[in-house]
């Protein structure tokens, strides 16, 4: 499995406070059979200023001590980049990471609301050919509000990536529900943990995974498996099922295949 938002070097924002920490964290990611994590942590959100420079010197690090300490996992590079003015720009002069070495870029939105550079943000990255990933939208208002919102983003480009915790209720059964409204509508295209520690914001992708299968039926647990393997490799992402309106109306994939007997 592969996690392309998470939280693990050490010291620099709200996730791993140490080396260690670090390791234990991907201690945890290996037992729960993650091959490849890429490190998200914040950046230009108001409190967490991480530079390319520090996350690509922190990762060769990390990758370094998990080849010394046999742990079978990568670390690839990446920011969680809050959406600002200077986002072009700021992209265009290099000072911003894509996801590992494709061409996706993670961007968080405020909890509060969509901001106005969102749209131009998203168009202006499509045309030149990178593809912004909406980090976790299922925790932004304006889009739990009216999910039409995030559709006009995906619309012009952007992804959106769910978080396993918001899925299985960690958040709460609101935030719960609104992923699953937005997964049904195919607002959604990744999963990932968003993992910062161990104690109630861990990875859990194993079991997301099977939540996702249970409601929306395999053919999507593959879907959402196989986009994380895309942006590792820097491939496009696949098509999406089309099982969405179906699975809504019927209430969940268990219940369809229930009807047939299975
Ligand atoms: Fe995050």
């Amino acid at each position: 499995m592969i996690d392309v938002h998470t939280h693990i070097l050490p010291g620099i924002d709200d996730g791993a406070a140490d080396w260690d920490y670090s390791i234990k964290l991907a201690r945890a990611a290996a037992a729960e059979g993650i091959t490849g994590i890429v490190a998200t942590p914040h950046h230009y959100d108001g409190k967490y200023t991480n530079d390319a420079g520090t996350v690509r010197e922190l990762t060769a690090e990390l990758n370094r001590r998990l080849i010394e300490q046999n742990i079978p996992l990568t670390i690839q590079t990446g920011q969680e980049i809050r959406a600002h003015s200077e986002f072009l720009a700021n992209w265009q002069s290099g000072k911003l990471l894509p996801m590992g070495e494709s061409s996706y870029v993670l961007i968080e939105m405020p909890s509060s609301q969509i901001p106005k550079s969102m749209e131009q943000i998203v168009y202006e990255l499509r045309l030149l050919g990178v593809r912004a990933v909406i980090a976790h939208p299922e925790r932004n208002a304006e889009v739990v509000q009216n999910p039409d919102r995030l559709a006009e983003l995906v619309e012009l480009g952007a992804y959106a990536q769910v978080t396993t915790h918001s899925l299985l209720g960690g958040f709460g059964r609101g935030i719960e529900k609104a992923s699953w409204t937005l997964c049904r509508r195919g607002l959604i295209h990744i999963v990932a943990s968003d993992a910062h520690h161990l104690e109630w914001r861990s990875f859990r992708m194993k079991d997301a995974y099977d939540r996702v299968e249970e409601e929306l039926g395999p053919v999507w647990r593959r879907y959402f498996e196989r986009n994380a393997q895309a942006i590792w490799n820097g491939r496009e992402l696949n098509d999406q099922p089309t099982l969405v309106q179906q699975t809504a109306k019927a209430g969940g994939w268990g219940k369809i295949k229930s009807l047939f007997g299975k």
